[in-house]
């Protein structure tokens, strides 16, 4: 079964969009809205989403990057612009690392390249425990409120429904899984350094859980990185300003095309 989602069709070069945790395909909807009608858009659910929580393999953002390239070639997509939000851009972090032939430009969203703290690292594990003996996923809930951004939180409380409904339908095993991968992602501040495709860093700046400071850093390290800062966007900068997140992602897309 294939985990790629294809909101349009079109003759550009495609943008591939990852998903955050624990969150999955449905939080790219509108972005992929804004986007021209021409681009290609896709979108892939990661391993541990509804419908792709069967037989999980052992927990690794590695193996969700060779799904993500497994679902490529399925759609015979030799090339595209990978961006991922979060644990979206951990995944397209290790796919740059596995198969950079496959990426044509890298869009970072409100995410960082760095590895987890120790401390960090114990979390999640307590976490994909508590919520592998309670058998729900509240254990996740109360995240929307660090997910969105507090402008959005008072001036548009749907929005964080909207975030909370998509974290309630996260089967419980795909969301211990997610954290547990996560766990052991390394340091992958390197292959940003290494990439000579164009990259673009998106932050929102009242993300609290992957800040302004965590853009910096990635795009220090990069020769071909830019950086668009979203105003009263918090960490789902795409969910609360789908339009400046598409316009950006858009701007990335034409330099790839143009191997800038
Ligand atoms: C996400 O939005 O994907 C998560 O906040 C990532 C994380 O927990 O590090």
């Amino acid at each position: 079964m294939t985990s790629l989602h294809t909101y349009h069709r079109g003759d550009g070069l495609p943008v591939v969009l990852l998903h955050a945790f624990p969150l999955d395909h449905r939080m790219w909807d509108d972005v992929a809205a804004a986007l021209p009608a021409t681009r290609p858009i896709h979108a892939i659910d990661l391993p541990g989403t509804p419908g792709h929580d069967d037989q999980l393999p052992p927990p690794s953002l590695d193996t969700s990057a060779l799904r993500v390239a497994d679902a490529l070639a399925g759609a015979w997509i030799e090339r595209a612009v990978v961006v991922g939000l979060s644990m979206g851009g951990y995944v397209a972090l290790a796919l740059a690392e596995r198969h950079p032939e496959l990426v044509a430009g890298l869009g970072l969203v409100d995410t960082k390249s760095v590895a987890d703290t120790p401390e960090a690292a114990a979390n999640r594990l307590r976490i994909a425990q508590e919520v592998e003996s309670a058998g729900t996923v509240d254990a996740v809930r109360p995240m929307v409120k660090a997910l969105v951004g507090e402008t959005t939180l008072a001036a548009r409380p749907e929005v964080a429904d909207r975030v909370e409904a998509w974290i309630g339908a996260q089967p419980p095993a795909g969301v211990a899984w997610s954290q547990r991968a996560m766990a052991t992602r390394p340091d992958r501040t390197r292959v940003v350094a290494d990439l000579s495709v164009p990259v673009t860093v998106v932050v929102g700046d009242e993300d609290g859980l992957t800040p302004l400071a965590q853009a910096e850093h990635m795009v220090a390290a990069s020769a071909t990185a830019l950086l668009v800062v979203v105003p009263r966007a918090g960490h789902l900068s795409a969910v609360e300003d789908p339009e400046t997140v598409a316009d950006a992602l858009e701007e990335l897309a034409v330099r790839a095309e143009q191997g800038a």
